[in-house]
């Protein structure tokens, strides 16, 4: 929707025969990720590839990047879909991360324990929104919790006793420009963003903090596109890196509406080799995700002037299943914390 109001005409690429984006683009192209013939063909159709989600098959990103370019580049991909390759990048750029440990072998579970506990297990690839990870309490619980995973390849990271979570987008362009939003508050429940606010209650000095970080993490990574980094914010105002994600992020919708460029717009400049727009904000503001059954009371948001509603067009909602949000905006200094809400805000 950013790019076609931009003027351009956007083809998307999907495994689903229903899928949001394919429904406000002007060609779909519906097929396996592992359809050489499909991916080759989209990419002679298009002159720039971006993906929506980090989880795209890295094969697929590879056949498509011999033709076409693809921003951010399949390498920055590889890290994001890997957890352990992940940490052990963000621990190489000096970043502080949740002490953690690889476990791919029975033997490994041993080694593992010095991470500490209570900890979290979490499969190496393919989570999201809480999905394939445990809460470890204690030794004993470890190879359990592992076999509920399947005993597959994870990482056992300490359970981090922070004061709140926040994330900052960036965007960086192909030649190295930067744009970075204002940290964001994020309020999970079971794993889930709930809630996103801003401006977080946040130090200036930890604001910095968390800033600097991203924009590490995207010059290491010479990450052209949008990127967020969610991070812990600990007692004493310092910053832990939870995880990257190469892409537009759930944390970053309330710039659709609050922002004077959303983190869409963003990427579509991006991959266009425009330059990047303004971060600024425009009001206080607090996006709300309605998940599962919370869609049904989408009218409840048509009422009041402030609230922008956003419905994603899912066909069928599941418990757990984001299905749209609502961002409501306040003049600046407002408390709009309370509109938190069941997130526990
Ligand atoms: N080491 C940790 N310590 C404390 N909370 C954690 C830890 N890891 C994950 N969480 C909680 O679970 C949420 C989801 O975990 P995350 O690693 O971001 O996975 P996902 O890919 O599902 O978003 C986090 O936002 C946080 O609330
Ligand atoms: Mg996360």
């Amino acid at each position: 929707m950013a790019a076609a109001r931009m003027g351009y005409r956007t083809h998307v690429f999907t495994d689903h025969p229903h899928t949001p984006a394919g429904e406000v683009a002007v060609e779909v192209t519906v097929a396996s990720f592992s359809d050489r013939v499909a991916l080759e063909r989209f990419a002679d159709a298009v002159q720039v590839i971006t993906y929506e989600f980090e989880n795209v098959p890295l094969a697929a990103a590879r056949v498509v990047a011999e033709r076409v370019a693809v921003r951010p580049d399949p390498n920055v991909l590889a890290i994001a879909q890997d957890r352990l390759a992940e940490k052990d990048f963000l621990s190489r750029a000096a970043l502080a991360v949740a002490p953690y440990q690889g476990i791919e072998t029975p033997e490994e579970l041993s080694r593992a324990v010095e991470v500490g506990f209570p900890a979290v297990l979490k499969t190496r690839r393919e989570g999201y929104d809480g999905k394939g990870q445990v809460r470890v309490e204690t030794e004993r619980d470890l190879p359990n919790a592992w076999q509920r995973l399947g005993t597959v390849p994870s990482v056992l990271e300490r359970w981090i006793d922070f004061e709140r979570e926040i994330s900052v987008i960036i965007a960086r362009s192909e030649d190295g420009e930067e744009a970075a939003y204002e940290p964001t508050e994020n309020q999970h429940a079971d794993g889930i963003l709930r809630a996103s606010i801003v401006p977080a209650l946040i130090s200036p000095a930890t604001a910095d903090a968390a800033v600097s970080a991203a924009r590490k993490v995207v010059r290491e990574l010479q990450c052209a596109g949008v990127l967020a980094v969610e991070m812990f914010v600990l007692a004493d105002g310092s910053v832990v890196v939870n995880e990257i994600a190469p892409r537009p992020h759930n944390s970053g919708h309330w710039t659709i509406d609050a922002a004077e460029t959303s983190q869409f717009e963003q990427q579509v400049r991006v991959c266009c080799g425009l330059p990047l727009g303004s971060v600024n904000r425009l009001h206080d503001a607090v996006m709300r995700n309605l998940i599962g059954a919370d869609v049904d009371t989408w009218n409840r948001y048509l009422g009041d002037g402030r609230d922008r509603l956003h419905l994603y067009g899912k066909k069928v909602s599941r418990p757990g299943r984001k299905m749209g949000h609502v961002t409501r905006l306040f003049p600046f200094g407002s408390n709009p914390r309370a509109f938190g809400g069941d997130a526990g805000a």
